[in-house]
């Protein structure tokens, strides 16, 4: 009698607590933590590369626990609107170019000063030093944080008419991304830069509202720019690297045992990414080289002085918000010894 009495609410404690158990399971499986990875540019690029390389070793570290959905092509969102939809946690990571931050700190303009760095060995040197890696912590007041960086490569200049000289730049319209660094570098050789988002760029050189651009190979063999700008010049006058954000918020939000093998994750892809940055600076030159739609233009040491000599001057208008010390330690960077 007794065995009877409590033998029901001892059966439906334990259907409960089997029924709760069962159930946190099945929310566990049904609600993984989802990481929107956002970006601009093609899959086949660097950053595309190193995105997707991401989502598969956080699979492979973690499951159906965290599952990172990545979004190309400014499908979700364009670079001048992702740093907003983060802070507002519409999406959790993306690797904007370093020259479209320039909202959130005047530190990272550094990385547009034309000449600055010879090659990606300098910038790597640079960007693992400690001021570095301290810039990846200039906007935590701002509620971001710098996971990493990422290379693309070192900037051409693509344009209607072949640019040998900073002369024959000389009134015409240059897009640029959305930096005062770059303004004032296509304003020094008596340009006019037009500020405008990465989606529109193909369409603007199509239709000829622009007459030219700069940027690296790999963004303009696979948003085909060569095919709309019959000259490219290979003056490697500047850098486009990205730096890979996330909320500080959403970030600080996660358990340990997530963060630590999410943050291995990015670094090993970041690795990969880097590596694929160097291999398709010379590959996708030599498949634009090969389709035959356009010269490349090689500069003579002359000629590439001319360009030095009218642009860097630049440095000085920005030197003051972004520190001279930290100018002069990047410069330091081309330095082996
Ligand atoms: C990118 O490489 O993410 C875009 C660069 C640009 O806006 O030109």
């Amino acid at each position: 009698m007794i065995k009877n009495i409590h033998s029901k609410p001892v059966a439906a404690l334990i259907l409960g607590t089997v029924m709760t158990v069962f159930g946190t399971l099945a929310l566990a499986a049904e609600d993984p933590i989802v990481i929107k990875f956002a970006h601009v540019v093609a899959e086949n690029t660097p950053k595309g590369k190193m995105a997707e390389k991401f989502k598969a070793l956080v699979a492979e570290k973690l499951g159906d626990q965290v599952v990172v959905e990545v979004y190309p092509n400014s499908q979700l969102f364009g670079d001048d609107k992702v740093l907003e939809a983060m802070l507002l946690g519409d999406v959790q990571m993306a690797a904007p170019a370093l020259s479209k931050f320039s909202r959130y700190t005047d530190v990272l303009a550094l990385y547009d000063l034309p000449f600055l760095f010879e090659d990606l060995d300098a910038v790597d040197r640079f960007q693992q030093s400690d001021e570095g890696q301290t810039m990846l912590l200039s906007m935590q007041d701002k509620g971001l944080i710098g996971l990493g960086y990422l290379h693309n490569g070192m900037k051409q200049l693509s344009a209607s008419t072949p640019l040998r000289v900073p002369a024959d730049a000389d009134g015409l319209k240059f897009r640029i991304m959305a930096s005062d660094v770059l303004e004032a570098q296509f304003k020094a050789v008596d340009a006019t830069p037009v500020k405008k988002p990465f989606s529109e760029v193909f369409t603007l050189l199509q239709t000829k509202a622009i007459d030219g651009q700069e940027n690296t190979w790999s963004n303009i063999y696979s948003k085909k720019f060569f095919e709309v700008q019959p000259y490219i010049t290979e003056s490697n006058h500047g850098l486009l690297d990205y730096m890979v954000v996330t909320s500080d918020e959403f970030w600080s939000g996660l358990p340990d045992d997530v963060r630590e093998p999410v943050k291995a994750a990015l670094d090993e892809a970041l690795a990969y990414g880097n590596q694929i940055a160097r291999d398709k600076a010379i590959e996708d030159k030599q498949k634009i080289a090969e389709s035959g739609r356009c010269e490349i233009i090689e500069l003579t040491p002359e000629e590439r002085a001319q360009w030095v000599e009218v642009m860097k001057p630049v440095w000085d208008e920005f030197q003051e918000d972004i520190g001279v010390e930290l100018i002069e330690a990047a410069y330091a960077a081309n330095q082996t010894d």
